[in-house]
């Protein structure tokens, strides 16, 4: 069980230190990571080092019996070379290269970076890969940084040769006849900048699957550099989600010995009940079962205008749900609370108040909570899984689509968030990589754009053997490439779900639009003609008036369900309740009253109650660990 956080001891005092070990120990802390941002102070000039400080925190680690998840710390490139290596630097999609002064300025394609990073890895992992403290490695933090420059589009060159093949190709995926953007030589292609109008889309997607691979290749290369040294070390990296990030992690989770998550609920309230559920499904899912929640805040967090408190317990309750969805621990960021720099109100499990508060106290808590936890097994396999397309997530991003409000992301967290609030555990399938959907009774699939051909194939296989397949508005619209699938939409799924779509009529989000059943929608609606499968709700108003909005179709042994509207989320739980039913799903513990939350992980059921009420003799904002069906016998 690792529980600890990010530890910075460079940031201090040495004196602190031993005051650091000895709160660790009061609170039960296993791991720590160290030296995420450090380069700087680890080598202070190009190729002088200093590891003497660096060798005392290990050691004295050590001593106090914590583990050290040791990071590589190339995400913050010191000043020095910055100076000496402006091609190293960061440029942004209007030229302008950044420098120093934040963190992340670096450039992976940059030849100078890498060497730089692969020096300051290769002489970190000579010298402690075979410390007794360290437990894992943690290389970099949290890659994304897009860069636009020169070597980064010689870079991107030849990974569009290597995915195309010819230039005939890729001007046929890129649609180049379009605004007479046809390439004659590899040459005159560019990473998406600064441009007049609208960018080509497909041009944008492969730069951001580029990014990724690139990344990825930064990554890997640091790996293969640390394995070298003991290959028993296991090695991670802590993976990012946000709009920004080009990053897919399904596809990074096979590179990884650990999948390791930072996760910061952007809300107070259930909202962030519901996002760390989202969080830890979608974790658990890339890690196969097995994840690391690698940052997470232990109060105050950043978000959009102000930050947010979490209030007593939330600390405790989002680390168990967390840890009951698959994690090997809870870790934070970050141990102590730093005097400047330019988080230093991000909260922190020694805050600026001392250990004389309520964090530290609620820290020591949560360590003797997860000290005594009864043996942890793995947590079951879902009979539910939601679609998570980090491609199809980048393709509508992107410019020139029919509403400024599609949210690719905002949609499957409304899916997830259904399924949580019936109770129904739910895992997360990955359609870019081979889907296994043999073990589910119910798939759903908001928004998938981008359907690939064995994708497309999968998913008709499982509704042809039984399956309950659950998808709609803007899913199977075009080829990986971006080309749109002529003849009507759900081009990839037309057959099996038995409906042609003919037209899109996007709303205002503020306008609402009444389904005949009841069902309440805004923001979208569609021209559903139908094809074979029956209407379940019609429109009700407006000038779809009468028209399918939700249909259904038998195929196969299974059934295939479209949801054409943009339906709010009490409309989206009534559907997915009808689904489940159907497709004889069942909650994990049936009427929990809202705010109660039942993951199992191995024999044990996790009850976090993060309602006002008492449940069951577990008081507002607590929590109950039982064996098997021991909740029936709560009070
Ligand atoms: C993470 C990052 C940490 C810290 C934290 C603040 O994304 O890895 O270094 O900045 O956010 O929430």
């Amino acid at each position: 069980m690792f529980y600890g956080g990010d530890y910075n001891p460079e940031q201090w005092p040495e004196e602190v230190q031993e005051e650091d070990v000895a709160l660790m120990r009061e609170a039960g802390v296993t791991a720590v990571t160290v030296g995420v941002f450090a380069w700087s102070r680890l080598e202070p000039s190009e190729g002088e080092y200093d590891f003497a400080w660096l060798d005392r925190v290990l050691d004295r680690l050590h001593d106090g019996g914590i583990e050290v998840v040791l990071a590589t710390p190339t995400a913050s490139p010191p000043p020095w070379f910055t100076l000496a290596h402006p091609a190293g630097l960061p440029v942004n999609a209007d030229g302008v290269r950044l420098t120093h002064g934040s963190r992340d300025t670096y450039c992976v394609s940059s030849p100078e970076y890498r060497a730089a990073a692969l020096r300051i890895a290769g002489e970190l992992g000579r010298r402690y890969a075979r410390h007794p403290a360290l437990a894992m490695w943690h290389v970099h933090n949290e890659y994304g940084t897009d860069c636009r420059c020169d070597l980064t589009a010689a870079a991107f060159r030849t990974w569009l040769e290597k995915r195309h093949g010819s230039l005939a190709a890729l001007n046929e995926a890129w649609t180049t006849a379009f605004w007479s953007q046809r390439y004659s030589d590899w040459a005159q292609i560019m990473p998406p900048r600064a441009t007049q109008y609208l960018p080509n889309p497909a041009h944008v997607l492969d730069f951001r699957r580029f990014l990724s691979d690139s990344f990825l290749d930064a990554f890997v290369s640091q790996r293969d550099l640390l394995r070298t040294f003991d290959p028993s070390i296991p090695i991670t990296t802590n993976f990012v989600q946000g709009d920004w990030v080009s990053v897919d992690h399904a596809r990074w989770a096979e590179e990884v010995d650990l999948v390791a998550v930072d996760h910061y609920p952007d809300s107070a309230g259930m909202s962030a009940e519901e996002q760390t559920a989202f969080a830890g499904d979608l974790a658990r899912s890339w890690g196969g079962g097995r994840w690391l929640l690698m940052e997470t805040a232990p109060n105050l967090i950043y978000t959009p205008g102000r930050m947010h408190a979490k209030e007593p317990g939330r600390m405790i309750r989002h680390s168990l749900g967390y840890v009951a969805r698959g994690s090997a621990g809870a870790m934070y960021f970050q141990w102590r609370q730093p005097l400047g720099g330019a988080e230093l109100f991000h909260s922190a499990m020694v805050p600026h108040a001392g250990p004389d508060s309520p964090v530290f106290r609620e820290a020591v808590s949560l360590g003797r909570i997860l000290e005594n936890l009864p043996p942890l097994g793995d947590p079951p396999r879902s009979e539910v899984a939601v679609t998570w397309d980090a491609q199809s997530w980048w393709a509508l991003q992107g410019a020139g689509l029919p509403s400024a409000d599609i949210d690719y992301a905002a949609a499957v967290r409304q899916a997830h968030r259904a399924l949580y609030r019936a109770g129904v555990p739910t895992d997360f399938v990955f359609p870019g990589l081979p889907l296994d959907l043999d073990p589910y009774r119910m798939v759903v699939a908001p928004h998938l754009y981008l359907v690939s051909d064995r994708a497309a194939d999968a998913f008709q296989q499982f509704v042809a053997a039984g399956g309950h397949l659950v998808t709609g508005a803007l899913s199977g619209i075009a080829e990986p490439s971006t080309r749109v699938i002529p003849g009507g939409y759900p081009g990839a799924f037309r057959e099996a779900s038995g409906v042609r779509v003919t037209e899109w009529h996007p709303l205002d989000p503020a306008t609402p639009i009444a389904l005949d059943d009841g069902s309440a929608a805004h923001g979208w609606s569609e021209r559903v003609e139908l094809a074979g499968a029956t209407a379940w709700a019609r429109y009700a108003g407006g000038v779809l008036d009468g028209e399918p909005a939700i249909t259904r179709q038998e195929f196969g042994r299974g059934v295939f369900w479209y949801v054409s509207a943009g339906l709010d989320d009490e409309s989206w739980r009534r559907l997915l309740g009808v689904v489940a039913a159907e497709a004889g799903v069942s909650p994990l513990v049936p009427d929990l009253p809202p705010g109660v939350e039942a993951i199992r992980r191995g024999s044990l059921l996790f009850l976090l109650n993060h309602s006002s009420s008492e449940f069951r003799g577990i008081a507002a904002g607590s929590f109950a660990v039982v064996e098997g069906q021991g909740w029936k016998a709560l009070r």
